[in-house]
This record gives C-alpha cells, sequence and structure tokens, in this order.
C-alpha cells in the first residue's frame, strides 16, 4: 500500500464515500435548502455548479484536507516560482509566464522570463499585422488568403480549437490545419488552396516530429513545382525551439518564430504555437485571450482552494475516479465553437496524467488519469448518452455552456439550454420504478405489458456532473476556461503525486514505427511474430 492510500485524509475520504454512498443527491438537496448557492462558484466570468455532485460540505472540506495534506499550496508556489517540476526532464514549467502582461515578473530557474515573453509576442504581433494587412505578399505579389498550420499534438490542437471556438472574432485570412501522417488531410486541402497566395506555419517544438516534417517536406515540394527556392522565404515560417534544425529545413531566422524549453507542447498555444490564432483574430484579441487565462491564472494562484475553481474541479474529479468509482469522465460542451475543445483536453489530461509511476519512481496503487472522451450536446445525446443515463458504469461529466450564443437564433439557442439543464438533472434526480408506473398507466398501459416495460424506463439516477457556464465564447473567457483546466490538471498531477510534464509514453511508438518503416525498406530488424505476419500481409 502506497502512503497516499494509508494517509489519513486519504482514509477519511474513503469513510465518507462509504457513507455518502447509500444517499441518494435529490435527497442532499432535500435537506439543504441553500444547495444551489452553496455548491457552486464564480471567477474570471466563469461559473462552477457542483451541487449535483455526490458531496456533502463534510466531504468537500476532506477533499480540502487531501490538498493541504498532499502540499498543494508547496507545488502551487513551486510552478509559479519558476522551479523544477518536471523532475525527469529537469525543467520548469512556465506557461504561465506566457500569459502574463508585462508589468508582471514571473521566474523560471531564477530569471524573470516576461520581458523576453514580450519580445517574442512583439515580433510575433508585427508579422501578423503584415500578413493581416496585405503587406506581406507572397511570391507572386498577391496578398496572403490561406494560412496552414503544419503541426501535430500540442502544436496542432490548441491553435485548431481555438481557431474554430473564435470564427465570429476571425477577421484575418483563413486557416488551416494539417496534423496526420495520413496524406489524404495534406492532398484534400492543396486541392482548394493557390500556393500564391499560402503562407505555411511549421510548427514543432522539436523539429523533427515524423508527421510533421513529412508534411513540411511535401507542402513544400508544392510550393516548388510553382515557384523557385527564393519564394520560401515569402511562404514558409517556423515556430520551434529547435533553431538549427529549422535552419536545416531551409527557414531563415527572421522567419522562425521561437518559445522555449520550458514550454510544455500541451501548454503552448499561448507562445508563438498560437500563430494562427494571432492571424485569425489579430493581435488585440489574441491579447484578451491571455488576458483571460492570465485572470484564471491569478485565481488559482490566491484564492483558497474551497473557492478556488481548478482545485475543486480536481478534488471533484479524484473524488469521482478514486471514491465514487467513475470509469470515465466525459466532456459535453454545449457549444459547438468548442467542438474541438475535448481533443485538446485528451491530450492535456491523458498525456498529463496518463501515468502509473509517481514522482519518486514506484508504481502506484490508485487510479490516476481516467479516459476522457465526449461530444458537443446536443449532438452527444443521440450517441453515447443512453449509456451515461442507464449504463452499467459511472461516468461523470463536464457540462459546459455559454450564456450568449454568437448567433441571434434565440428560439435555438433556448433549446441548446434546455436541453443541457435537462441532461444534468436527469443524470441526478433519474426516475423511479413508481413514476414510471404511473405515467405509463396515463398512458392507457396495463398489466403484464405495464410490468413489462417499466425496467427498461427505471433511471437510476445519482450520476455526478457540474455545470460550467461561461458568458459567451470570447477570446477573455476562452483563455480563463483554458487555464481553468490546465490547472485543474496540475491539482490532480499533485494529489497522485505524479510529474504531469513528461510523456514518455509516447516513445516506444515512435521508435517501434522506425524498426517498421526499415523493415519495409528490406532491412533485416528485430519484429515481434504478430507485427511481422501483419507486415507480411502487406509487402
Ligand atoms: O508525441 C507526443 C508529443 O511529443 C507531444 O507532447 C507534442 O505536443 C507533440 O508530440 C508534437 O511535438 P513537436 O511540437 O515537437 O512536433
Amino acid at each position: 500500500m502506497s502512503k497516499l492510500t494509508q494517509s489519513p485524509a486519504w482514509l477519511a475520504l474513503q469513510a465518507k464515500a462509504e457513507e455518502l454512498r447509500a444517499q441518494r443527491v435529490v435527497h442532499l438537496f432535500a435537506q439543504d435548502a441553500d444547495r444551489p448557492a452553496r455548491f457552486s462558484r464564480d471567477a474570471v466570468g466563469l461559473h462552477l455548479d457542483f451541487s449535483k455532485q455526490k458531496i456533502d460540505q463534510q466531504g468537500l472540506d476532506l477533499l480540502v484536507n487531501l490538498a493541504d495534506q498532499q502540499d498543494l499550496k508547496g507545488w502551487r508556489d513551486r510552478l509559479f516560482g519558476g522551479d523544477i517540476v518536471n523532475n525527469t526532464e529537469a525543467r520548469a514549467a512556465g506557461h504561465m509566464a506566457l500569459r502574463a502582461p508585462a508589468s508582471v515578473a514571473m521566474p523560471v530557474n531564477g530569471e524573470n522570463v516576461v520581458p523576453t515573453v514580450h519580445a517574442e509576442l512583439e515580433r510575433l504581433y508585427s508579422f501578423v499585422t503584415k500578413v493581416r494587412k496585405g503587406e506581406w505578399r507572397g511570391y507572386s505579389g498577391k496578398r496572403i488568403t490561406d494560412v496552414v498550420n503544419i503541426g501535430i499534438g500540442g502544436s496542432d490542437l490548441g491553435p485548431r480549437m481555438a481557431c474554430f471556438a473564435l470564427a465570429a472574432f476571425v477577421d484575418g485570412p483563413r486557416t488551416h490545419f494539417v496534423s496526420n501522417v495520413d496524406a489524404a488531410q495534406l492532398t484534400a486541402l492543396l486541392r482548394k488552396i493557390d500556393p500564391e497566395t499560402t503562407l505555411w506555419i511549421i510548427t514543432s517544438k522539436t523539429f523533427t516530429t515524423q508527421e510533421t516534417m513529412a508534411n513540411a517536406h511535401e507542402a513544400r515540394r508544392w510550393l516548388l513545382r510553382s515557384a523557385d527556392e527564393s519564394a520560401i522565404a515569402k511562404h514558409f515560417v517556423a515556430v520551434s525551439t529547435a533553431h538549427a534544425e529549422v535552419a536545416r529545413f531551409g527557414i531563415a531566422a527572421e522567419n522562425t518564430f521561437g518559445f522555449w524549453e520550458w514550454v510544455g507542447g500541451r501548454y503552448s498555444l499561448w507562445s508563438a504555437v498560437g500563430l494562427p490564432i494571432m492571424v485569425a483574430i489579430g493581435p488585440e484579441r489574441f491579447r484578451n485571450f491571455l488576458d483571460g487565462a492570465h485572470a484564471m491564472d491569478e485565481h488559482f494562484r490566491t484564492a483558497p482552494s474551497i473557492s478556488n475553481l481548478p482545485v475543486l474541479m480536481a478534488l471533484l474529479g479524484v473524488w469521482n475516479n478514486n471514491f465514487l468509482g467513475c470509469s470515465s469522465h466525459c466532456l459535453a460542451p454545449y457549444s459547438q465553437r468548442l467542438v474541438h475543445i475535448t481533443a485538446w483536453l485528451q491530450q492535456l489530461e491523458m498525456e498529463s496524467n496518463g501515468k502509473h509511476i509517481d514522482r519518486q519512481g514506484h508504481a502506484v496503487d490508485y487510479a490516476t488519469t481516467p479516459a476522457l472522451w465526449g461530444d458537443v450536446g446536443t449532438n452527444g445525446q443521440h450517441a453515447f448518452f443512453q449509456m451515461l443515463h442507464q449504463g452499467t458504469t459511472l461516468h461523470s461529466v463536464d457540462f459546459i455552456l455559454p450564456v450568449k450564443a454568437e448567433h441571434d437564433l434565440a428560439d435555438q439557442h433556448r433549446m441548446l439550454i434546455a436541453n443541457c439543464f435537462a441532461q444534468s438533472a436527469a443524470m441526478m434526480r433519474g426516475k423511479t420504478a413508481e413514476e414510471v408506473r404511473e405515467e405509463l398507466k396515463a398512458k392507457g398501459l396495463q398489466g403484464d405489458a405495464l410490468e413489462a416495460a417499466i425496467p427498461h424506463r427505471v433511471f437510476a439516477g445519482d450520476r455526478p456532473s457540474n455545470t460550467l457556464m461561461l458568458s459567451t465564447v470570447d477570446p477573455y473567457h476562452l483563455g480563463a476556461l483554458l487555464a481553468l483546466y490546465e490547472h485543474r490538471t496540475f491539482v490532480q498531477s499533485v494529489i497522485w503525486n505524479i510529474n504531469p510534464f513528461d510523456q514518455w509514453g509516447v516513445e516506444l511508438g515512435k521508435q517501434l514505427a522506425q524498426h517498421v518503416l526499415m523493415a519495409m525498406a528490406g532491412k533485416d530488424v528485430p519484429l515481434d511474430p504478430s507485427t511481422r505476419s501483419l507486415l507480411g500481409r502487406i509487402l
């Protein structure tokens, strides 16, 4: 047994979970008229209602004790102090410095990095302004109409998600994203764009990622089919920390935008990796995006745990995962604009906390991050919500709802809101056999037919959810929302005593892909029999 699972705070929570197992959430509401107000919090324009969670005040206090016991305060100080929190790579994690205003000092490894961050932002803003104003022209003198980001993982998911989420604020060139080594994605795009008016952003922290490099080389060949080498300088820019690799690809230093090794890929959209977002919405709105995230940083850094949104969401996640037995966590944004947030959050959470080894190198004896998945409401209701309501496994849900729509179809927005609230209410309250019986009787059903119909229509209820509301999906509130989830991930890593900033689990597959490629080229490399057999069929 680990120290964590034997610790007083953990054992007290186990006992609390036992006690609450017999309770129904609807009864918790019946016992406490103030529950909706007492189990909700506001910060940075976001409203978190967690009253539908199976938790009471004592349980909440015990969760806060767990955070204290795991030294959340100390870890938060180390994170914001720019200390080495990524122990396996000996790196700090300074993504908060990327969104700090110029007047704020933020150290990383003992040095205030905010001036360096702002100097790079200025370079980016100056470039972006030229592209948006049409001063930056393609090789034939035409203005840029399309900007394509080639990158994968953290070098793709954040900008892709934000550009789509903020479509109502886009007044720059069209943005496109190519990530997959499956060239179906690139070739489909090439059919729609014009080499004379397309700008390529090659985004890769390492500038060695196989998929990105394959797509980048192909994009370059495509350009050179209609232009000579001098066109590269007009049509290719790079975002990377690996300046030597960028130069080897043929992109000049003045067309390279940098970030730093203390920015993890999945925490990088606030840096030069956000270049497609800047191109799409302009520097001023990008600054609003950073400001929203910075305001959430300040809230996370200073608010007491009991009213701290990221801390509470993290602790409730731990509660559901480690004490109530939830099998996974589902994200249900009731906003078409947030359709790509799940993929971004999957990388954030599962690459950060999908680990079974603690900071000291020991295997853990508790669950770490659950699978995270989901889709926008109302689409998900007609796909997987059946399992959420009546499946044999328990899943927690974050319902995310922008209060104001970007469009003026008020009736449809009202329907969206009604569906969002209805689903979380249904998950909580369920429907008893008695209720079903009365309903069916009123419809004229009787006897055996009535009895046979009842079990299929009963809902157990007590399925936990948060409702997170933001006034609207604008740059400021989107920034705050994303930073909220980043810090939630960090807090959970502290509770589970794992390093959220490395990702060794992705390495083996990358190595083996090289082996398979070598085998395909006729080299004699050791492969397991199954892989050899699969390859045999293809060859
Ligand atoms: O393979 C995982 C990963 O390293 C992610 O952590 C990262 O976001 C992605 O690949 C892309 O890496 P890069 O920006 O170096 O191309």
